[in-house]
Parts: structure tokens; C-alpha cells; sequence
């Protein structure tokens, strides 16, 4: 004969522990939203295509200008969705002067889609100001 009571206190013990695994997952931080710095907090009011567009898509407009200026040596300056800046054709001088931390931007997305681009081996990226500090 089986011991119910046993086989019941098992039951409810893997149950509690199966739970808590849930929970926990539910709760890490590694599953937090990104929630990238907004350049909006800086001034600027639009970004070099429309929001949407960057969001699903601004690793293909970087290929876009990379093409341009290095095989087409078009290095002419772009206009910002709303027209209110002309910016550079370029990771460092254009995305970067109004996105101004890798780390605080780029880098908190990337890291919740596990994504790595290695541009940042060639590329500047900004230097971050150290904790608390403003860097000059
Ligand atoms: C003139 C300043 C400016 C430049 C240059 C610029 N951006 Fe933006 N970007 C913004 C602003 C402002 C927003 C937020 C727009 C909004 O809230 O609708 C934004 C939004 C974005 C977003 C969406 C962020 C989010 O929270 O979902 C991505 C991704 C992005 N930019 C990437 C880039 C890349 C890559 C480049 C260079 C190819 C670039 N941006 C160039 C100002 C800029
Ligand atoms: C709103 C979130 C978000 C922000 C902000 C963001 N990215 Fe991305 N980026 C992604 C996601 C998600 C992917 C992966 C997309 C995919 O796999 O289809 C990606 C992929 C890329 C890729 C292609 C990498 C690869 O291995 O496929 C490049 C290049 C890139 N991002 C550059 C940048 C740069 C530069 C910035 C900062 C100026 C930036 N991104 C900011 C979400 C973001
Ligand atoms: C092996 C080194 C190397 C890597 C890796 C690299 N680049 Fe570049 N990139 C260059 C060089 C060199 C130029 C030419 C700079 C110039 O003539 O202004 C350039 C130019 C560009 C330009 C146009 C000019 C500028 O100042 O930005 C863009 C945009 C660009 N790269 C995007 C990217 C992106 C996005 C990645 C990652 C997916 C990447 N690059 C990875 C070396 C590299």
C-alpha cells in the first residue's frame, strides 16, 4: 500500500518549489523591459527616421549609411524626421551626438535581446561619465 499522506506532502513540496522557480524567473531583473535613455530628456525632438522605424529597424539603416559613405562616398548630412536638425551620416557624429551613452542606450536593449553588434571594435562609443560624476 502507498503511504497517501507521503505521497501528498511530496506532491505539495514539488509544488512549492516548482512555483517559486516561476515566480523567481518572473521577478529577475535579466527579464526587466529595456528602458532606454530617451533623447527627448536632452532636447531633441525626433529621431533621424520615424520611432517605429528606428525601433524594428536601425540596424539596417546603419548598414544603409555604412554603404553610402564608404562604397558611395555619399557623405552628405540627413535630415531628422521632423526636419528641425541635419545630422552626419555616421554611428559616432550622428546616432551618438543625440543618443550620448552607449551603455545607457544602445546597451540596455542589446542586452535583453542577447544581441552583441561589434561595431564597438572599430567604432567610438561615447566616453561614460563615471558614477554620480559629470565628465568634462
Ligand atoms: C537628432 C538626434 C537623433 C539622432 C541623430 C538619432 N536619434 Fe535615435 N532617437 C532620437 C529621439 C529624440 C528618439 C525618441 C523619439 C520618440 O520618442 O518618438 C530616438 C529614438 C530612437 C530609437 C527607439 C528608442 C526606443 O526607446 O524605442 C532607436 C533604436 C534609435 N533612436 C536609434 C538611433 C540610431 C541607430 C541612430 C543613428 C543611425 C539614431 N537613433 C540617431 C534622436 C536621435
Ligand atoms: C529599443 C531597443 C534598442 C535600442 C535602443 C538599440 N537597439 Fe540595436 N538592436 C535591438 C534589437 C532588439 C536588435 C536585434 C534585432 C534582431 O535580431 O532582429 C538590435 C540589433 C542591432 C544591430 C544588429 C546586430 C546583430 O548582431 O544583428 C546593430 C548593429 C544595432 N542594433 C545597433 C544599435 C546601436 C548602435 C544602438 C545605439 C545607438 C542601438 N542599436 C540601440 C534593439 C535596440
Ligand atoms: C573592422 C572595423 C569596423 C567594424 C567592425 C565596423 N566598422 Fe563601420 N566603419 C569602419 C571604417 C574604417 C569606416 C570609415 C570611416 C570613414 O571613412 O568615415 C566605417 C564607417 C561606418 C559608417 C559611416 C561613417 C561613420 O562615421 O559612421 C557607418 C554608419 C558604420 N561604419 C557603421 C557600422 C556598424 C553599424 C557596424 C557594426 C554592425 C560597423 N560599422 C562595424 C570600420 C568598421
Amino acid at each position: 500500500m502507498y503511504d497517501k499522506g507521503k505521497v501528498l506532502l511530496g506532491l505539495a513540496i514539488f509544488l512549492v518549489l516548482a512555483l517559486s522557480v516561476v515566480g523567481y524567473n518572473m521577478t529577475a531583473g535579466d527579464n526587466k523591459k529595456p528602458e532606454p535613455e530617451d533623447a527627448k530628456l536632452k532636447g531633441y525632438t525626433a529621431c533621424v527616421k520615424k520611432t517605429d522605424y528606428m525601433k524594428s529597424s536601425h540596424m539596417v539603416l546603419l548598414n544603409q549609411w555604412r554603404d553610402e559613405v564608404i562604397r558611395e562616398g555619399k557623405r552628405e548630412m540627413v535630415e531628422t524626421a521632423d526636419g528641425s536638425l541635419m545630422v552626419e551620416k555616421s554611428l559616432q557624429n550622428g546616432c551618438m551626438k543625440c543618443h550620448t551613452s552607449k551603455v545607457k542606450f544602445c546597451d540596455t536593449c542589446h542586452q535583453y535581446a542577447s544581441v552583441k553588434p561589434y561595431c564597438w571594435d572599430c567604432h567610438l562609443a561615447p566616453v561614460e561619465p563615471t558614477d554620480g560624476k559629470e565628465a568634462h
